[in-house]
């Protein structure tokens, strides 16, 4: 394996769309504005900031569009939120919104489940969100749900996801984003499609979005990043999760991604101990334990005293020696 040598990532963070669509209790507003806000400051590419879905569907992110219009945007970080269909388009736009993340899935079943439309109705909707921004002048970026399998049905096939990829690609979407909604991926599935997708259409902005439902999580970032993958998705705390996909669980955490990636020379950008403070922030939220593992740990080099008796232990172990060495 090869160390970063100073290679740049770019960080996106999703904690308060994914992360916050999961949660049971709703986040004020005003706490979910204070939160991006200070993690505008923390070193990230790109924060996606809210969804502008259905009240219905998604009760928790209500409030897209005066978070979206109070949040204070810092330069060099694109705010970003999540687009299902043209309704939420118009809404983004309304709200300033810095890019478009168009979602739809690869796999038939989820799509239903969660966008209640067909892959060919979402993708008739997504094109003319695609037109719209393009009069507007605003990014769009394309995350497609169970790339890398689905829990419904189970193994998604390549061929279909490539088609899809190769559809959107023909709009002029400026990126996509291969999410594993459920945590089905494993590092040798990830190499293979990343680089295959990469290979396909090189001029893509490719970005990588895992759950941690398995554990699998950080070795698939690491996987990704190997087949040259750039972009990551990664949520504070490791909250996170579709609701409309059956077992899913919290995204990779993006304190113990980032603590990782430094570890082996990758330049982040990123804040580490100031994330490690907004975790803890984010904790006090949510109102439950966060599954991320750093916080409660520390840095690798984070050292902790020895036990209260080591002077005794040293000293009787050291006396035990001597009388070893001179009988
Ligand atoms: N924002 C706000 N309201 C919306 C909306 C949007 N983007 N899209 C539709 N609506 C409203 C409609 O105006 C309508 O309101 P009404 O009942 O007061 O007339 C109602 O929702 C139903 O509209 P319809 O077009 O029939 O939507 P639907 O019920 O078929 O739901 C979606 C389709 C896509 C809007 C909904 O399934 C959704 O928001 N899904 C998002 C799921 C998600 O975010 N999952 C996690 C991320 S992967
Ligand atoms: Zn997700």
């Amino acid at each position: 394996m090869k160390e970063g040598k100073g290679k740049r990532l770019f960080i996106n963070e999703v904690a308060t769309r994914d992360g916050f669509q999961m949660e049971s209790r709703f986040i004020p507003t005003d706490d979910k504005i204070a939160l991006v806000d200070r993690l505008g400051t923390l070193g990230y590419a790109k924060i996606e900031v809210t969804s502008f879905t259905s009240a219905k569907a998604i009760p928790a992110l209500r409030d897209g569009e005066e978070v979206m219009q109070r949040i204070v945007r810092q330069p060099g970080v694109v705010y970003t939120a999540l687009v299902p269909n043209l309704r939420g388009a118009e809404r983004a736009l309304e709200s300033r919104i810095g890019e478009f993340n168009v979602v739809m899935s690869v796999s038939e079943t989820h799509n239903l489940s969660n966008l209640r439309m067909t892959r060919e109705q979402s993708f008739a909707q997504l094109a003319e969100v695609i037109a719209l921004a393009r009069q507007a002048g605003v990014p769009v970026n394309v995350s497609l749900s169970c790339v890398f399998g689905c829990p419904m049905e189970g193994e998604v096939p390549l061929a279909g996801v490539l088609e899809w990829i190769d559809r959107f690609a023909a709009l002029q979407v400026q990126g996509v984003t291969l999410c594993d909604t459920t945590g089905m991926a494993f590092p040798t599935q990830v190499q293979a499609l990343c680089e295959a997708v990469m290979a396909r259409h090189p001029g893509l902005q490719w970005t990588a979005h895992f759950h941690n439902t398995r554990g699998m999580g950080l070795a698939n970032v690491l996987a990704a990043v190997e087949a040259g993958i750039e972009r990551l998705d990664m949520s504070l705390g490791g909250i996170g999760g579709c609701p409309y996909a059956p077992g899913a669980t919290g995204n990779v955490a993006t304190e113990d991604v980032v603590h990782m990636l430094q570890c082996m020379g990758y330049d982040t950008g990123m804040d580490l101990n100031g994330l490690i403070d907004a975790a803890s922030e984010l904790e006090a939220l949510v109102q439950h334990d966060l599954p991320s593992q750093v916080p409660r740990a520390g840095h690798r080099l984070t050292r902790h005293a020895p036990p209260a008796d080591f002077n005794d232990i040293a000293a009787r172990a050291h006396a035990r020696r001597a009388k070893e060495l001179n009988p």
